[in-house]
C-alpha cells in the first residue's frame, strides 16, 4: 500500500516537472534579436507613440534597430524653408541611444511627402535645376549631418524607378525638374555629409523581373560613375503568395553581383494577394483573419527567414514595418479601412504562429 502511493507520488512528480519545464521552455521562447544575433540585425519602424509602455517593452526586447517610419521623411522633418522639426527623430534617435540599438535613416530623396515648397520658387513658379540642387544639397547635409556617427545607414534615394513602362526613371520632380542626376547628387550630398555612414537605394517590388532589371540598370550607372552607393533596400512589403523563393534569390544574387550589400528594409507581409494601387474597399474586403491566412503567412515567414540566413554573407539587416498587428500602415493601404495582420507580433503584442518559424532553426 505504501509502496504504490509513493509511486504515485513519483509519477505526479515527474508530471509536474515535465509540465513545469517545457512552460518554461516557451517562456523561455528565442527573442528575434537573439536568434539572429549571427546573423544581422533585426530592426523595426517606429513612431514616438510606440516608445512607451508595452510597446517600447517588445521592441527593446525583440529587436536590434529602428527605423522611424515617417519622422526623417522630407515632409514632416522639413514643413517649411527656413523650419526643420527634429522633436520626434531626435526622441527615435535618443530611444535607440539609450537601448543599445542601431538606428536606420529613412529617407532623404522620395517624390512622396515632399512638401509643395521644396518644388516652388517665392514667386510661385516652379524652381530652376540649380535651386532645387541646392535646396536638395542643403536638406541632406542638415538631417545626415545632424545625425552623424548615431546613424549607421540611411535610405537615399527611395522609389526612383517605375513598376511598368519601360523607362527606368520614375517621371517625379525631382527628375523633371533636375534631370537623372539628382540620384547621384543625393548620394554625393550624403556621403559629404556623413563619410561613414552606408548608402542604400531603396525600392519596393524588386523582385517583379523588370523591375529588378531596371533597378539593376540604375545602379550599374552609378557605379560605373563610382557614386558612394552601397547597398539595395528591398522594401519587403510582400504578401502571402509573394514573392517566391526563387524570384527572391534572384534578386539578392542580383544585387550583390555588383558589389553592393542588400538588406531587407520595410518588412511585412500581408494576408491578402499584392496590390500596389490604391483602391475603393468592396464588400468582399471584410477583413476577418481566416486559419489559412495565418498558416500561409507562418510558411511564406519562414521561406522568407529561410532565404535571408543562406544569403547572411550579402543580408546586412533586416527591418520590420511597424512592431505589431495591432496597427500597421496595410491597414489603410492600399483598400482603406480593410484590417490586415502583417506582423509577427497580434494585436495583443503575442508572437504569432509565424514567429516560431523565424526563431527556431537549425
Ligand atoms: C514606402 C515608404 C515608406 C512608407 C511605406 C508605407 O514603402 O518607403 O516610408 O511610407 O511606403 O508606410
Amino acid at each position: 500500500m505504501k509502496k504504490s502511493a509513493d509511486i504515485q507520488v513519483f509519477i505526479i512528480g515527474i508530471c509536474l516537472f515535465t509540465v513545469l519545464f517545457s512552460s518554461t521552455a516557451v517562456r523561455a521562447q528565442k527573442t528575434l534579436k537573439e536568434a539572429y544575433k549571427n546573423y544581422f540585425p533585426v530592426g523595426v519602424a517606429v513612431a514616438p507613440r510606440n516608445l512607451t509602455g508595452r510597446e517600447a517593452e517588445l521592441i527593446v526586447k525583440q529587436f536590434s534597430s529602428v527605423t522611424p517610419e515617417n519622422a526623417m521623411k522630407m515632409g514632416p522633418i522639413h514643413p517649411e524653408p527656413d523650419r526643420y522639426n527634429w522633436q520626434d527623430a531626435d526622441a527615435i534617435v535618443a530611444f535607440a541611444q539609450k537601448n543599445g540599438m542601431k538606428v536606420r535613416g529613412h529617407t532623404l530623396c522620395w517624390h512622396n511627402q515632399t512638401p509643395r515648397w521644396f518644388f516652388t520658387g517665392d514667386d510661385g513658379k516652379q524652381v530652376t535645376r540649380e535651386v532645387l540642387l541646392e535646396r536638395l544639397r542643403q536638406h541632406i547635409n542638415d538631417v545626415v549631418g545632424r545625425y552623424k556617427g548615431r546613424i549607421y545607414a540611411w535610405d537615399v534615394v527611395n522609389e526612383a524607378v517605375p513598376d511598368t513602362g519601360s523607362g527606368i526613371y520614375r517621371q517625379s520632380k525631382f527628375y523633371e525638374i533636375i534631370g537623372e542626376d539628382y540620384i547621384e547628387k543625393a548620394f554625393e550630398y550624403a556621403h559629404a555629409a556623413d563619410r561613414d555612414a552606408q548608402l542604400f537605394y531603396n525600392d519596393y517590388n524588386t523582385e517583379s523581373a523588370a523591375k529588378r532589371e531596371k533597378i539593376i540598370q540604375l545602379l550599374k550607372k552609378l557605379k560605373a560613375k563610382n557614386i558612394p552607393v552601397h547597398g539595395v533596400g528591398l522594401q519587403g512589403h510582400w504578401s502571402i503568395d509573394e514573392p517566391t523563393a526563387s524570384e527572391l534569390e534572384k534578386s539578392i544574387q542580383a544585387f550583390s553581383s555588383l558589389g553592393l550589400v542588400v538588406q531587407i528594409t520595410e518588412l511585412d507581409v500581408s494576408v491578402y494577394p499584392k496590390e500596389h494601387e490604391r483602391r475603393e474597399r468592396k464588400s468582399s474586403d471584410n477583413g476577418v483573419l481566416t486559419p489559412d491566412m495565418v498558416t500561409k503567412q507562418a510558411a511564406q515567414y519562414k521561406m522568407l527567414f529561410d532565404i535571408f540566413r543562406k544569403y547572411k554573407q550579402d543580408l546586412t539587416g533586416v527591418t520590420f514595418w511597424n512592431v505589431s498587428d495591432r496597427s500597421s500602415w496595410l491597414d489603410n493601404f492600399p483598400v482603406p479601412g480593410r484590417k490586415d495582420y502583417p506582423l509577427l507580433f497580434d494585436q495583443n503584442y503575442e508572437p504569432k504562429p509565424a514567429f516560431d518559424g523565424v526563431v527556431n532553426f537549425e
